[in-house]
Parts: C-alpha cells; structure tokens; sequence
C-alpha cells in the first residue's frame, strides 16, 4: 500500500476569513457564524462597524476568535493602515449582517469606516449577507444598491431568505442562517475545478419495509455521501444526491432525491443518469444499500406469533454493478464504496474483488468502526493499479480527495 502525503486539508483550514459585522439586531448570528468558521479550520478576524458595538460586545467576538476586534480605523496604537493590513491578511470579505446602510454605503464605494473601507480594499470578493426589515430590502432604494453591487461580481449575496425579523414583521430581509452563510464561504474558497462535471451521488441507508411500521435498515448515516455532494457542489460540479432515509440537511447547490427502500434508489438513480447514461460524467455510490429485502411487504401490520419466525428475503438489484454493467466505455467514471470489518491487506483484496466483479474504477473501503456515524473517516482508495491508505481524517476532506481522483479519471477518459 502507497502513503498518500499531498492531502488537503478543508477548505476553510488555513483560510483567513474577515468577519464584518453592521449594526442589526442579527448581529447576535455573526457569534454562530463565527464558531462555525472557527470549527471549520479558519482563522477569523472580526470587525466591527460602531452601531453593531451597540447590538453586540466586541468582547464576545473577541473571545470567540482569539483576535481583537477591529472597529476604528482611527486607532493610533494600531500599526499600519488598519483596512489595508485587514485585507491583506483576508482570503475572504464577509459582512454578515449588512444592513441597508452598509449596503448603500458599499455601492456608492465609500471608505467612511473601517468596514466600507476593507470592503473597498479587499483581495477577492466579498459575501454579503443582508440583513433588514422587508420594506427597506424591497425599497428601491435598496434593490438599486444591490443590482450594482453584484453588477460588478465585486459582491456575492447571501440571503436574505423569508420568514420572521426582529420586529415580529414576516417578509423577505431575514439574514441567512450562520450554516448557510458558511457554505456560501466554502464555496467561495474552494476551486471551480469541477464546473462541468456532472456528478451523481448515493447516499444513506436504504430501509427494506417488512410491513407499515417496521423495516430491515442499517447504520449508515449518509454523513460520507452528503459531504461529497456538499464538497462536490462547492468546486462547481453539478450534483444529484439520492438520499436513503436520514436526518441531514441538503447541501448547498445540490439537487436532492429522497428514497426509501433499494427498488426507489434504483429509479431515482437511473432518472437522474438517463437510461442512455447520457446525464452523467460520474456516479459515487456512497449507499449502504441492502442487499436485500422481504420478499412481500405486508399491507398492515404484521401480527406477533409465539413461534419462531423467518423472513423470506429477495435480493435487491445491484445497483452499482448494473451501471458498471451498462456503461459501453469508460464514462460514467464509477466509485463505489466497501464497507468491512477487517482491515490491511484483507480490506484491499475486499475492495479489488468489488472493482473487477462491479466493474468500477475506485473502490473507497473502510472499515466500519472508522465510518459508521462518525465525522470523520480513515479509508484506503482501491483501484486496479494501487491502493492508498489515508489517514483519519474529517468527511470532507476525504471527499475532497476522492474528487480529486474522479476528477483525474473524468480527465483522462
Ligand atoms: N451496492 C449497490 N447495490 C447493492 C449493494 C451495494 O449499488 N444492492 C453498492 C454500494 O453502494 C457500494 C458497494 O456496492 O458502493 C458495496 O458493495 P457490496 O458488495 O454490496 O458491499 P457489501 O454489501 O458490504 O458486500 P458484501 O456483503 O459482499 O461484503
């Protein structure tokens, strides 16, 4: 087995991300956002416009970030010009909340505080995530601001979204959850290197209905396949999940099916792939999919009986393999995943039995005490020609380098 030494790390490990917060009562979200970027891997420089000191302690972010808070540019103990040295520092400009005013102010391009000012300086572009009572985000006022600030791509908009705001008023202008706005960050952080590839992904369980309220399932928790269509969307690929059963929320930019039992994941694949395979340059079947299933499912429920039972199992399609099966050349690129409870040598010979008999070009094996419903994963990349052990790391970052992989063989095909 080969050493895998070049591994990347999140996309926000390392990353320096500016935090600019205005003066809403949503300032309260930017302590949230800040922890996630924190838990993301970033670094979090947080400023502060003088009206959000009033909604929120500086002391709060700067406990949270370890840094201090920028708010006056007129700050003599600072050395340097504070705005510039910010900028430099900052992968990413984010102001979340902004407010209508921070707005207006940035499509003017004024430099009268030290958050318009970075915003005018930054490297890239910047995420803006408003925050504002309904009737003044559809003031025209507001609306024009906008249109210009995105006009020039210098500014990318997260949110608003509908629902309740501070003053009890239902409407459009509420900010953009902390969880979106740090999808929306990663997203801006990470390479476009997959724009054009069209990827489908599995993921879950699939639960094999006996009768009305019981099933046969497994401990799959999706958390592998979620995270490479999350990791798949944010470097620009176009993602289908079809999704077992599970309780996770739907990745940013994805297009999400929802299954149940192996026979709907079947459908639901070969629609989102075309029967010609036509609509896929990659399938990645993270789903642990049962093998099998009742050979009837009982329309009511089925009644207890004092002797043994046995249950009369068929077996579900292959899904995997059918594909592997119906691809003429070498595109869809095929990944599949084998789960075990062995390790070393006996896990890859696993995995390169899985390879030839489904005809695939990668085999993820892991065994499941490392993935089953954790957060992160150590797993070895199985192909014909090699096998490469990685060590543990987060589920993200394994989907990263997982889509490194397909991307290179969606390349050379
Ligand atoms: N798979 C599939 N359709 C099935 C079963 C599995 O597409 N009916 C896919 C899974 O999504 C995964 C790979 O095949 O990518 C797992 O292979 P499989 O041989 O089913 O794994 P196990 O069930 O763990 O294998 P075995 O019982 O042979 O150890």
């Amino acid at each position: 087995m080969t050493d895998d030494s070049t591994l990347p790390h999140g996309p926000l490990s390392g990353r320096t991300v500016a935090l600019c917060v205005a003066g809403s009562i949503a300032a309260y979200k930017a302590v949230e956002l800040a922890r996630l970027l924190l838990k993301g891997g970033a670094r979090v420089v947080p400023v502060m416009t003088a009206s959000a000191a009033r909604f929120l302690g500086p002391v709060t972010l700067a406990g949270i970030t370890g840094e201090s808070v920028a708010t006056d540019m007129w700050d003599a103990s600072f050395a340097g010009e504070m705005h510039v040295r910010i900028a430099e520092r900052a992968d990413l400009v984010v102001v979340a909340p902004a407010t209508a005013d921070v707005l207006a102010r940035m499509a003017q391009g004024r430099a009268d505080d030290l958050v318009t000012a970075l915003v005018l300086c930054a490297r890239g572009p910047v995420l803006a995530a408003p925050a504002m009572h309904p009737r003044m985000w559809e003031h025209p006022a507001t609306q024009g601001n906008v249109a210009r600030l995105v006009e020039h791509k210098r500014v990318q908009l997260v949110g608003p979204v509908s629902g309740e705001v501070a003053s009890g008023d239902v409407g459009h202008g509420r900010m953009a959850e902390p969880d979106a706005i740090l999808a929306a960050v990663a997203t801006a952080l990470s390479p476009r290197d997959l724009a054009g590839l069209r990827v489908v992904v599995t993921a879950g369980p699939t639960l094999e209905d006996l009768d009305p309220v019981r099933f046969l399932g497994n401990r799959s928790s999706g958390k592998m396949g979620f995270a490479i269509a999350e990791r798949a969307a944010a470097r620009g690929a176009d993602v289908t999940l079809v999704a077992g059963p599970v309780g996770l929320p739907t990745p940013h930019g994805v297009r999400r099916v929802d299954v149940r039992g192996a026979v709907t994941m079947r459908q639901a694949l070969w629609q989102a792939m075309g029967v010609d395979l036509a609509k896929v340059d990659a399938l990645v079947m993270a789903a642990a999919v049962a093998d099998h299933r009742p050979a009837e499912t009982s329309a009511s429920k089925i009644k207890k009986v004092d002797a043994r039972v046995s249950l009369d199992l068929v077996k579900n399609p292959d899904l995997l393999a059918e594909v592997g099966a119906a691809r003429a050349g070498a595109r869809p690129v095929l990944v599949g995943f084998a789960v075990e409870t062995e390790r070393g040598e006996a896990l890859v010979a696993y995995a390169r039995r899985k390879l030839a008999e489904k005809h695939v070009d990668l085999v993820v094996a892991n065994d499941a005490s490392d993935s089953f419903g954790r957060e992160d994963n150590r797993a070895v990349l199985v192909t014909a020609a090699e096998a490469t052990e990685l060590p543990t790391m987060s589920k993200s970052s394994l989907a990263d380098v997982l889509l490194d992989r397909v991307r290179n063989l969606a390349r050379a095909k």
